[in-house]
């Protein structure tokens, strides 16, 4: 006899047509599987603001006991986000948040964190502290959303510090696509002589900015940083050689099914769960695939 099931938890996703979030998927509808009382139902906002909007709004009339959301931008979706809250609906925000923090709990790496990681060791890779020397690229992710201003924000506590470094853009976002990456670089590249390090603000678009590199002849001298570390994207480009360094950033899927079940049976959860970052180098990223079994 099936297992009757006794929660209904909805899970709004900004996209799936970024790896990250596809592996994000992959994890939460794993761990549901593990909890037979729950039914997950997951939707897709198709990078658009607008249908994420309508998904949650799908999701609060169809009375779901928990809202798990991780939003494609702060903003759009905070409005959203309080009507569920007035709903009663428990939320759970993974890994970007909204402008409120009436929401049950938010689950997701610390981006100043990885950011301050980032810009440490790009300049150990420029020379090191006092020393460092270069021209940097940072390609930024969503101007909207708070991981990209955070890893941003982290990331200059460093280099900023270094009057031998100078940045070379002033706010270019790729909107953590590969391809406008790729675009941001080309020009980049036409402009500058030189260039030694591009720190991307997710491994799609330091490997977009790599290829763009690669395709002017010119990858070899540049150091490339990017974050998400997934194995088969950003581990395997640092096992080839095409980035330098990626820093873990694990999906909050698992995580977040198991605190809206905790919730749910009536345990209390904390406010914020924050998941732990790891850096990849030449020097691990073997390791790495090897731990996950590739
Ligand atoms: C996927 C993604 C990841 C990034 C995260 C930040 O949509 O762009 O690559 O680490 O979102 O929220």
């Amino acid at each position: 006899v099936a297992q009757e099931k006794k929660w209904t938890i909805g899970f709004s996703q900004a996209t799936t047509i970024e790896p990250w979030r596809a592996q994000f998927n992959k994890d939460i509808i794993a761990e549901a599987a593990k909890h037979p009382e729950v039914e997950l139902i997951v939707t897709d906002g198709e990078d658009k603001t607008e249908k994420q909007v309508a998904d949650v709004e799908n999701l609060i009339r169809q009375e779901v006991d928990a809202l798990l959301i991780s939003p494609k931008e702060s903003a759009g979706l905070t409005g959203v986000v309080q009507q569920a809250i007035e709903a009663n609906i428990p939320v759970f925000v993974l890994d970007r948040n909204v402008e409120t923090d009436k929401y049950t709990q938010f689950v997701g790496g610390d981006n100043v964190l990885i950011g301050r990681a980032a810009g440490e060791y790009a300049v150990e890779l420029l020379g090191g502290p006092g020393k460092a020397q270069g021209t940097i690229v940072e390609i930024w992710g969503g101007m909207g959303t708070q991981p990209a201003h955070d890893r941003h924000n982290g990331f200059h506590e460093f280099t900023d510090k270094e009057p031998g470094i100078k940045n070379l853009l002033d706010k270019q976002s790729g909107d953590w696509k590969q391809d406008q990456a790729y675009n941001i670089m080309a020009n980049a590249l036409k402009s500058n002589e030189k260039i030694d390090l591009v720190y991307g603000h997710n491994d799609p678009m330091a490997y977009g900015a790599y290829l763009a590199a690669k395709d002017a002849g010119r990858e070899k001298e540049i150091k490339f940083i990017g974050i998400d570390a997934l194995p088969g994207e950003g581990v395997t480009w640092v096992k080839n050689g095409e980035l330098t360094a990626t820093f873990l950033y694990a999906t909050p899927g698992a995580e977040g099914l198991r605190q809206a079940v905790k919730h749910l049976n009536g345990e209390k959860v904390e406010k914020a769960i924050v998941l732990p970052t790891e850096k990849v180098t030449a020097e691990n990223a073997e390791a790495v695939l090897k731990e996950k079994g590739m």
